[in-house]
């Protein structure tokens, strides 16, 4: 992800001014580059030439309901106007990986501490040092796997500050420049994915770390032999081997991670996936650990050849390295620096930034037309291990924490993103969204003792079924949203058989002010009945606070054939999952 906020380096400064500009550097770390300011606005121009780019399915509906448009014009009926849902179940897709319901926890702001982690002593209830409500809330997502430290403190992370006691206390000057002491390690970590039934993702540090260090902290974490680092997990209360399923080779090392033109990360790429071994015998012939490499973080040319780069080496590689997956970082930010609010805002607000986060379809096409140049059997994963809505941090908040509230408009972003990893299933087989608690786009708000689910969390638990599920192709016409001269498509629908052989549909109704009525065509079955849950509320802004937590949550929905039709009526703004009973 790029991004700037006009920011200088204090290299070449001296006294007060180093002074007063390192203590801004601390807060902002990660934000550089007037080459990335470039970059964003090349990127909202494009927003508004993505609905005359062809090719996406997406854009084509969108091409088709702008027809629609011009009669709906001269017949003022657009409300009543039914929209047609065909599936055909005869014709399986792909398996929809459970993992791209995968969530992200880096130790910045309140993500970690006080969101995971509150200490064994705390009176907040808790087991080991990690909180129970937390834990309750994501078992019911089912969580697949937490990439985890980071992000940006990914690269500054040395492993043996974080096991054994007492911990050193150390700096995050990535994020504020607090205190980092270390109480949450790799072992509590470990804890953490065992009490919400996740696995684990663990990058490791390429930026300032070294081949020798990640080598060890695998070796600490997996194997199952005597050796001294083992031992040393025995004493540290697990004599077990961990699992450690994904392995991400660096963050971002195109920026906060290093800075790295393509050709010098390939040959940190090739050392790390050389030398960074899982010895879990449980994992050596199933269940491999899976490599991530770092891939692009824009569709721009920079972009384009750093994934070309990289898979142009994977087509050529050798035994003695590999990789399983392209890691792609996409936020949907609009401006930079963020300053889209994440409350109090209205539909124009609400219009644009649903506009731009459809460029995700966009973008990963652009990345998988290239990986399938080089990868056809498509092995390599493309893994959105960042995304979500980024905002202006909440007034008050410290700037480094990127804390923001999560809104309607939140709920119909994740839904609408989530269905374009399902629509590209063979490829988008991860994704973890920035990220769990506390920051960016998150599932849960804590402060002190209270949580609260935000509409994020509901539409990942009403997306449970979508699980390993297999991709059902839905045909539909999405007519057309349109707000201030933003055109967005009205309808998203997707489609899936759980392994039961129950067939779920997903809907979002994008359209702030219009219900719709779904009139479903299902070939190859004999539906009776739809029942599930729909996820509205009365503003696009509507928000879940401490003191009211009940504004947007899922109600039961539930629809009944007639004359052997089945009619969905949607809510504006809003999100339906619904399994069909035959
Ligand atoms: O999610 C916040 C930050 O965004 C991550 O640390 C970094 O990888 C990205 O730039």
């Amino acid at each position: 992800m790029h991004k700037n906020v006009g920011y200088q380096s204090s290299a070449n400064l001296a006294g007060p001014q180093k002074e007063q500009q390192m203590t801004q550097e601390i807060a902002f770390r990660p934000f550089r580059s007037i080459q990335c300011r470039i970059l964003r606005q090349s990127q909202v121009r494009r927003t508004f030439l993505f609905a005359f780019q062809a090719g996406s399915p997406l854009v084509r509906s969108l091409f088709a309901s702008l027809t629609l448009l011009v009669v709906a014009t001269a017949v003022p009926v657009a409300t009543a106007q039914k929209i047609q849902l065909s599936v055909d179940v005869s014709k399986p897709g792909p398996k929809i990986d459970r993992n791209i319901f995968g969530q992200f926890a880096e130790h910045l702001g309140h993500g970690v501490y006080e969101g995971i982690w509150v200490g064994p002593d705390s009176k907040i209830p808790n087991t080991r040092g990690i909180r129970n409500d937390v834990v309750a809330a994501l078992k019911a997502i089912r969580v697949p796997n937490v990439r985890w430290p980071g992000g940006c403190f990914a690269d500054e992370y040395h492993w043996r500050k974080g096991i054994g006691s007492p911990r050193a206390v150390t700096l995050n000057p990535n994020w504020g420049g607090v205190i980092e002491p270390n109480t949450f390690g790799t072992n509590e970590y470990m804890d953490f994915l065992d009490q919400i039934g996740a696995e684990a993702y663990l990058s490791v540090n390429v930026g300032s770390g070294t081949p020798q260090e990640a080598s060890e902290w695998l070796e600490y974490l997996t194997t199952a032999q005597a050796t001294t680092l083992a031992k040393e997990r025995d004493a540290n209360g697990h004599l077990a081997p961990y699992k450690v399923a994904f392995l991400g080779i660096g963050n971002e090392s195109w920026d906060c991670g290093g800075n790295m033109t393509p050709d010098y990360y390939l040959s940190q790429l090739k050392i790390y996936s050389r030398f960074v071994r899982n010895f879990n015998p449980a994992q050596q012939d199933k269940q491999q650990m899976l490599k991530i490499a770092v891939g692009p973080g824009g569709g721009e040319p920079r972009w384009t050849e750093w994934t070309d780069a990289i898979m142009k080496a994977y087509q050529n590689h050798t035994w003695s390295w590999d990789m399983n997956g392209l890691s792609m970082h996409s936020y949907t930010v609009v401006k930079w620096p963020p300053s889209y609010t994440s409350v109090g805002f209205g539909e124009t607000e609400y219009a644009q930034i649903l506009k731009s986060t459809l460029e995700m379809n966009d973008l990963v096409e652009k990345h998988s037309a290239i990986m399938d140049k080089y990868d056809p059997q498509k092995k390599v994963a493309l893994v959105v291990d960042e995304w979500g809505g980024w905002y202006a941090p909440l007034p008050g908040s410290t700037p480094g924490f990127l804390a923001q509230q999560n809104s309607l408009r939140d709920a119909v972003l994740a839904a609408l993103n989530l269905n374009i990893f399902a629509r590209h299933a063979d490829r988008v087989r991860m994704a973890n969204i920035a990220q769990m608690i506390n920051v960016l786009q998150a599932m849960i708000l804590t402060d002190k003792e209270k949580m609260v689910l935000t509409p994020t969390y509901y539409v990942y638990k009403m997306y449970v079924p979508f699980q390993d599920s297999t991709f059902v192709r839905a045909t539909f016409d999405a007519g057309t949203f349109t707000h201030d001269g933003i055109m967005l498509p009205r309808i998203d629908a997707i489609a899936a058989k759980d392994k039961a052989g129950k067939l779920w549909l997903a809907i979002t109704n994008v359209d702030p002010n219009q219900s719709a009525e779904i009139e479903l065509s299902l070939v190859g079955i004999n539906a009776k009945s739809a029942a599930g849950e729909t996820l509205s509320a009365s503003r696009v802004d509507s928000v879940n606070t401490f003191d009211a937590p009940n504004t947007v949550v899922p109600k039961p929905f539930s629809a009944k054939a007639q004359d052997g039709k089945l009619t969905l009526k949607l809510e504006p703004k809003s999100v339906t999952v619904v399994a069909i009973e035959q």
